[in-house]
């Protein structure tokens, strides 16, 4: 089992690895009162051991299930929870569990962030997208109609405790779609630092797919372990450095909103990395190879690399919105500095960008 700290105040472990999820008696502690956020689907496959484990603490256990998919992430099912902690009378000393992908993750966090205005919450990811990514750091959000992602908190969890063995019952395209974030990695990865995610890729690609545990073990931990250096050295991101983990995300959130979320949010960052890399040639900030690099890497783990039929006018307009941009355009780019924000890009290598990823400027 691999423990990772993150490094805030107060800090916390990511626990990652075949089991995991039995240290969530000791992650939870002594609570009067504790409610899991779920998914009925995440509930069956999953849900047994984690409610028994938390009631052997002596805890009176409270489930509050949410919705599938992308719309369950709303400020309506935010109310929902909440009311529903209030009736169960839940007090701030007690606990949220969120066991699930980033759906739940998100959604139970941001509830939990603001409910008395703050209750501990434990992430139980248990999807890939979710181990590697969602579940570390504490950004928490649900989505409005205008955009993703849009009314957030930063609510850092209490513990993280990524169970590999939960990924054995995800569906074949959520799995694939969590290997969108790692591909992020494995293309953010370079320099004195690197965790070698894209050296596990080229040895093990084969096991990874095949969802070997020892594999996956491995690959969630460099992953996170990623993810929990960038976030304890910027937390709030304030520095720039935490808004790298955004690489790939700016098209990424615009291919989302605009096609009504028809692409998961891993695939969608897919295509965003090929986006990304076809960008920051066009604009001489790295080598064609190296763009080359970000779609055999995407085309490798089975993901999209084009994203035709969505208009390039609407894409921007929703790129102007996001949430990392200073009024304009702004993009997480590879250049000889490392990844770094790249404002309004001129519009011939935003075309070259578009056409990269199928889409007509
Ligand atoms: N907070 C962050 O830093 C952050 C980072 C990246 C992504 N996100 C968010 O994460 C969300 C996407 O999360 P996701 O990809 O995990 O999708 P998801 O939460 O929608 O889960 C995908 C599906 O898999 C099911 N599922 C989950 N675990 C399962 C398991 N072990 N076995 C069987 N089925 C299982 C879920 O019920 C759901 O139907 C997006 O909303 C995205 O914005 C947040």
């Amino acid at each position: 089992m691999e423990r990772l700290t993150v490094a805030v105040p107060p800090a916390y472990d990511v626990v990652v690895g075949v089991g995991a999820l039995g240290a969530v008696a000791d992650a939870v502690g002594a609570r009067r009162t504790v409610a899991v956020v779920s998914q009925p689907g995440v509930l069956a496959a999953h849900g047994d051991p984690v409610l028994a484990a938390v009631a052997a603490t002596g805890a009176r256990v409270v489930v509050t299930p949410i919705a599938d998919g992308e719309d369950a992430k709303s400020l309506a099912t935010v109310e929902a929870l909440t009311r529903e902690w209030a009736a169960a009378g839940l007090l701030r000393g007690d606990a949220v569990v969120a066991l699930g992908g980033g759906v739940v993750g998100d959604t139970a966090g941001f509830a939990a962030a603001v409910y008395h205005r703050g209750v501990p919450v434990v992430q139980c990811p248990t999807t890939l997208l979710a181990q590697v990514d969602a579940a570390i750091g504490g950004k928490t959000a649900v989505n409005l109609p205008e955009g993703k992602n849009l009314v957030g908190a930063f609510h850092q969890p209490v513990a993280v405790l990524a169970d590999v063995a939960t990924l054995a019952t995800l569906p074949e395209r959520e799995f694939r779609a969590g290997l969108g974030e790692v591909a992020k990695y494995a293309l953010m990865d370079v320099g004195p630092d690197s965790t070698a995610v894209a050296a596990l890729l080229d040895a093990r690609c084969d096991a990874v797919l095949a969802r070997d545990p020892a594999a996956l073990a491995d690959l969630v931990a460099r992953c996170a372990a990623i993810k929990v250096r960038v976030v304890s050295d910027d937390p709030e991101e304030r520095t720039g450095l935490r808004a790298t983990l955004n690489y790939g995300h700016t098209l990424a959130h615009a291919l989302e909103t605009v096609g009504h979320h028809d692409l998961h949010h891993g695939e969608a960052v897919a295509v965003g990395l090929v986006f990304a890399g076809a960008l920051a040639a066009a604009l001489g900030r790295i080598p064609d190879p190296a763009a080359a690099h970000h779609r055999d890497l995407v085309a490798a783990l089975g993901l999209p690399t084009v994203a035709p039929g969505l208009p390039a006018a609407d894409l921007l307009a929703v790129m102007h919105r996001d949430k990392k941009a200073h009024g304009g355009l702004t993009f997480v780019l590879r250049g000889p500095d490392g990844l770094t924000a790249v404002d309004d890009p001129p519009a011939p290598a935003l075309d070259a960008a578009f056409a990269a990823v199928g889409i007509d400027a």
